[in-house]
């Protein structure tokens, strides 16, 4: 049996891999707040503390079993709050932080500890964004960690190269997808994000790909035979 775990696969890009793996014939597993699937469990990324103990024993009975192929793909983030940093609520600050950075790299680094010396095929993909690379005035919170979620894979990639049974892991670049952040986006404040109306007309033109498009080319890449470490856009 093949082992596929998603991070934020309620709704968008993270379902939409979801429900290609399952139909491939893998066990899915994805942890959301809502958790709307009967493959969820339902956690809060913005609270560390309260989702380490259900991603833990999750994790646990899942480790305890034999693979033939582990999936992994942390694509849980949330833009919220968007605008000025002088103007954002601390907590609403810390809750990002937990959600897009802290969150994530418990998730990818509780999947390596549990699953390190299973000898199956093992990848892990961290959905990354443009904004790991470019500035939006507005998501100082968003591009950050977007940016040190890829500087994380490049550096457990070098970890892993010198384990007995190392994961393969890797920043995907998805590209502009028509889901509910892209909704968020476009009803942004100028005053909070300068460039609404460039996303107004992204949408307006057509270039958002669906989230099934855009699963198909994730996990193509998932299979690929691609080098650990490196940053792959889905469509260059
Ligand atoms: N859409 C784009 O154009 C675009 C472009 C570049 C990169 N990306 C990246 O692609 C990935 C998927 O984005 P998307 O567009 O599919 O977004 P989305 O539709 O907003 O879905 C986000 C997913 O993350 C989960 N999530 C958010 N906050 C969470 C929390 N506190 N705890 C647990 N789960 C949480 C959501 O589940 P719940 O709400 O149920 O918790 C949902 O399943 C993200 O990493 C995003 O940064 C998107």
């Amino acid at each position: 049996m093949k082992l596929a775990i998603i991070s934020g696969g309620s709704k968008g890009l993270g379902h939409a891999i979801a429900e290609k793996l399952q139909v491939a014939g893998y066990q899915v597993v994805e942890f959301s707040r809502s958790a709307p699937h009967a493959y969820s469990v339902k956690l809060d990324f913005s609270s560390p503390d309260q989702m380490l103990p259900v991603l833990t024993s999750n994790l646990e009975k899942l480790a305890a079993q034999p693979w033939e192929e582990i999936l992994v793909v942390s694509n849980a983030a949330s833009l919220s709050p968007i605008g000025p940093t002088s103007k954002k609520n601390t907590m609403a600050v810390l809750a990002n932080i937990n959600t897009n950075f802290t969150s994530a790299i418990l998730f990818m680094s509780e999947v390596m500890k549990h699953f390190q010396s299973h000898a199956c095929r093992k990848v892990i993909v961290s959905i990354s964004s443009g904004a790991a690379l470019k500035a939006y005035s507005g998501w100082s919170l968003y591009c950050s960690a977007k940016a040190g979620l890829e500087s994380y894979i490049r550096t457990v990639a070098v970890e892993q190269a010198s384990e007995a049974n190392p994961f393969v892991v890797l920043n995907v670049d998805p590209g502009v997808m028509d889901t509910d952040m892209q909704v968020l986006i476009r009803s942004s404040q100028k005053e909070d994000f300068p460039a609404v109306d460039y996303f107004i007309h992204r949408k307006e033109s057509g270039e958002l790909r669906t989230p099934e498009v855009v699963a198909a080319g994730v996990i193509n890449i998932l299979h690929s035979d691609a080098t650990s470490g490196a940053r792959i856009p889905v469509f260059s």
